[in-house]
């Protein structure tokens, strides 16, 4: 039973110590709330919070103003009538898992999603969840691996790391049959490029942590739906206190005044990198969703607007050695994991992101040994240009003496 929330968005409605209008007029940045419990004025006030009448606040776990004013920032980013925001990435996955998964029931995941779904999956499994992964290539076969008890299909589009694309639509005509609901992790692509609550879905999910924050400091996680989920989800995080701490929701706001500019840019970046890999020796197998024949081009340019994102993968040379002696010899993209910020970043998935899941589960989706990340940031594209070529130039020259 999830517990009684104000009918009217708590926005709307002013607390007699509205935190966000402390002197009459409006900050123009949120106020940093730091506190953990709220002074009740009177039992009046207490009252009509507890009945929902005014929005106040009570005790951190619960709520906190500077978390909701991003929810509603997100909320807008991704055309969503609200948001939950949480302390991760996986936190808002494994949040939307627990509130909307029962023993007995049935979840589809893609291989190709952030590998640690994959432990995720198997603590699913102690609690009861019969669990199914698909290769994302076979999306169209999806119907195939649909029960009668599929409660959830869970997908990534572009997938993380190999970019396939699933057009969501489909996946939604084909989950209704049976009434599963149809979540998708908007990391890669972000609300700039791509709406899926507008393709069909019921769910979309960030890490935050990543293209919204975009500058490397912070770690937060999004879900955004319908009203209804949003009391759903906000019971599942208040029971379990999941609730992001005010100073990481401050610097998402900051992060997502610029997300739009930075999201244009990596897009335009990324276009013109992946464009010049494809003509470079000794690289192949690029993976860009931009580039006219990459498998989901079609499907992405149907679903994607403004640019394909700043997220592609492609191999290099013909073993591990070569991936690793040009990763290192990169000046201006910065050997790290995670994706989305304004420094370009590069890893090889086999020994980092994909490390959670067991080896005989690396390849099967396609990832080789020498396949690498490349998430384009916002520097100047020439630079980035300039960089691969020395890099490569470095690899070909060491692997000649
Ligand atoms: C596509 C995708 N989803 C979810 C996550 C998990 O996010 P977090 O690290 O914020 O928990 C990641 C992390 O890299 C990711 O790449």
């Amino acid at each position: 039973m999830t517990p009684k929330r104000p009918a009217r968005p708590h926005y709307a409605r002013r607390h007699p110590a509205d935190p966000l209008t402390p002197y009459g007029n409006r900050p123009m940045v949120t106020p940093i709330v730091n506190a953990v419990n709220y002074e009740y004025l009177d039992f009046e006030v207490l009252r009509q919070i507890t009945d929902g009448e005014i929005d106040g606040y009570t005790y951190h776990r619960d709520d906190n103003p500077t978390v909701r004013a991003v929810e509603k920032l997100i909320a807008a980013l991704e055309s969503a009538e609200d948001c939950v925001v949480c302390t991760t990435g996986m936190a808002a996955c494994t949040m939307v898992y627990l509130t909307y998964l029962r023993a007995g029931g049935h979840l589809i995941l893609f291989h190709d999603i952030y590998g640690a779904h994959y432990k995720v999956s198997l603590i699913l499994e102690r609690l009861g969840v019969e669990v199914s992964w698909v290769d994302a290539a076979d999306w169209k076969g999806l119907e195939r691996h649909i029960k009668p008890n599929t409660q959830m299909i869970f997908l990534e589009t572009p997938s993380n790391p190999l970019c396939k694309v699933i057009d969501v639509a489909a996946v939604k005509a084909m989950a209704r049959r049976v009434g599963a609901m149809v979540v998708v992790d908007n990391t890669f692509a972000t609300p700039y490029h791509q709406k899926p609550l507008a393709l069909g879905a019921d769910l979309v999910i960030h890490s935050a942590t990543k293209a919204l924050g975009g500058h490397n400091d912070l770690m937060a996680g999004a879900i955004a739906g319908s009203k209804k989920d949003y009391d759903e989800l906000w019971f599942t995080r208040q029971a379990i206190g999941t609730t992001l701490d005010a100073y990481s929701a401050s610097l998402l706001e900051r992060g997502l005044k610029t997300f739009p500019l930075r999201a244009e840019r990596m897009a335009a970046n990324a276009m013109a990198v992946a464009r010049h890999l494809v003509r470079c020796r000794g690289i192949s197998d690029v993976r860009y969703p931009g580039l006219r024949d990459f498998d989901g081009h079609r499907a992405a340019a149907r679903q994607m607007k403004h640019g394909f994102g700043g997220m592609m993968a492609f191999e290099v040379g013909n073993d591990q050695e070569d991936a690793k002696r040009f990763v290192s010899a990169l000046r201006v993209i910065r050997h790290a994991v995670s994706l989305g910020s304004t420094e370009s970043l590069i890893c090889i998935p086999f020994l980092t992101t994909m490390l959670y899941m067991p080896p005989e589960r690396r390849t099967t989706f396609g990832v080789k040994p020498n396949t690498v990340r490349l998430s384009v940031g916002v520097e100047p594209v020439a630079h980035l240009l300039e960089d691969i070529d020395q890099a490569l130039r470095s690899v070909k020259k060491r692997s000649r003496s």
